[in-house]
């Protein structure tokens, strides 16, 4: 018996919190803050995870986990926070502080590879200590109070699957959906993601399943959705520098933005950057975001390179205007 698939436009439900569609950006270490947050929902992203933030950095009141890491954004919701750590009691007490906060959804990290992560026991380290990862599920429920989803990876190495096994046993435990990425911890993030596997953990599952990996565009996104069964599908590398992607999946748009659009968004992601960070942080943090909107305007190495090296905010935000198609040196002297 087949089922049909509703669509990626439709609402669903995880735990007691509705979403109003099923494009959601997904957790991006060092990039998804609060603004690149509201930038996926302001054009239309269902929901945003945010980037993974410590637990223990949030139980011992670090200044800037706390100030910088855990600011929310009112217009957001709902919005979830990805927590990673090892410690169940840790875990408890960061996921009151999230669910103070303000948190909508607790997410817990059990996918991450990355070395520095997985030598204290976190990220992808958990898929191979079920018992622990069930119980640091279990503490975040009983001290957030909001719903808890994981992100996790299908296996510890190719042809692993102990990440699928944990997403049944962590499902069973009351955590309210799964993000599931059905890639090798030990593969990182190359290579095809096997949707098939997904499908069956889908299947298999009672709460909502949400398909991660090789989703670099609208078409490909589609074709994962459709391909794993999903009750939704998260956004990652697809959305750098492209927040369009979510009007592409909602419906909302059908054509790439133009050239004015695109220097209009980098200077509204300068702007929030700014205000997050001020102007010098700001100017550095910056960096890594110019290469992504400049490709987009077909601009070359060189010049991203260049934008890279401005001294300052303000030299930046003149050079990415100059990129607009109406801009004209007479009218930026009377400006
Ligand atoms: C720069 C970067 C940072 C990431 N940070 C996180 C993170 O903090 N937490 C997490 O669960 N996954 C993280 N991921 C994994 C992504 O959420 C996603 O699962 C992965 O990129 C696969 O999706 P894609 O192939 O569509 O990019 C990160 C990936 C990238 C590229």
């Amino acid at each position: 018996m087949s089922t049909v698939q509703p669509p990626l436009t439709s609402p669903f439900r995880i735990g007691d919190v509705e979403i109003a569609n099923r494009v959601l950006l997904a957790p991006l270490a060092g990039i998804g803050n609060w603004f690149v947050r509201l930038q996926a929902r302001r054009h239309g992203a269902g929901l945003a995870v945010s980037e993974m933030v410590s637990s223990f950095g949030l139980h011992y009141r670090n200044e800037r986990t706390l100030r910088e890491l855990l600011r929310l954004h009112p217009d957001e919701h709902p919005v979830s926070v990805q927590l990673f750590g090892q410690d169940p009691e840790v875990m408890r007490s960061a996921a009151g502080i999230v669910a103070e906060a303000g948190a909508d959804l607790i997410d817990i990290n059990m996918g991450c590879p990355v070395r520095k992560v997985c030598k204290t026991g976190a990220g992808a380290a958990l898929l191979s200590d079920h018992e622990l990862a069930v119980r640091l599920a279990s503490a975040a429920i009983e001290g957030g109070g909001v719903p808890v989803t994981v992100k996790l990876r299908s296996g510890l190495r190719p042809g692993g699957r102990e990440g699928f096994e944990l997403a049944q046993r962590l499902a069973a435990a009351g955590v309210a959906a799964i993000g599931f990425h059905p890639r090798s911890a030990a593969t990182k993030h190359k290579g095809r993601p096997d949707y098939a596997l997904a499908r069956e953990l889908a299947r298999r599952l009672e709460v909502p399943m949400i398909i991660s990996g090789g989703l670099e565009t609208a078409d490909a996104a589609r074709h994962a959705y459709e391909a794993s069964g999903a009750d939704a599908v998260m956004i990652a590398r697809g959305s750098l520098g492209n927040p369009w992607i979510f009007e592409q999946l909602t419906g909302s748009r059908a054509s790439d933005p133009g050239r004015d659009e695109v220097v209009a968004e980098l200077l509204w992601v300068m702007d929030r950057a700014e205000e997050h960070l001020g102007a010098e942080r700001a100017a550095r943090y910056l960096r890594k975001f110019y290469p992504w909107y400049l490709e987009r305007l077909g601009a070359d190495g060189a010049t991203a390179a260049a934008l890279q090296r401005c001294g300052d905010l303000g030299e930046a935000r003149g050079f990415v205007t100059e990129l607009s198609s109406d801009f004209s040196p007479e009218r930026a002297l009377i400006a």
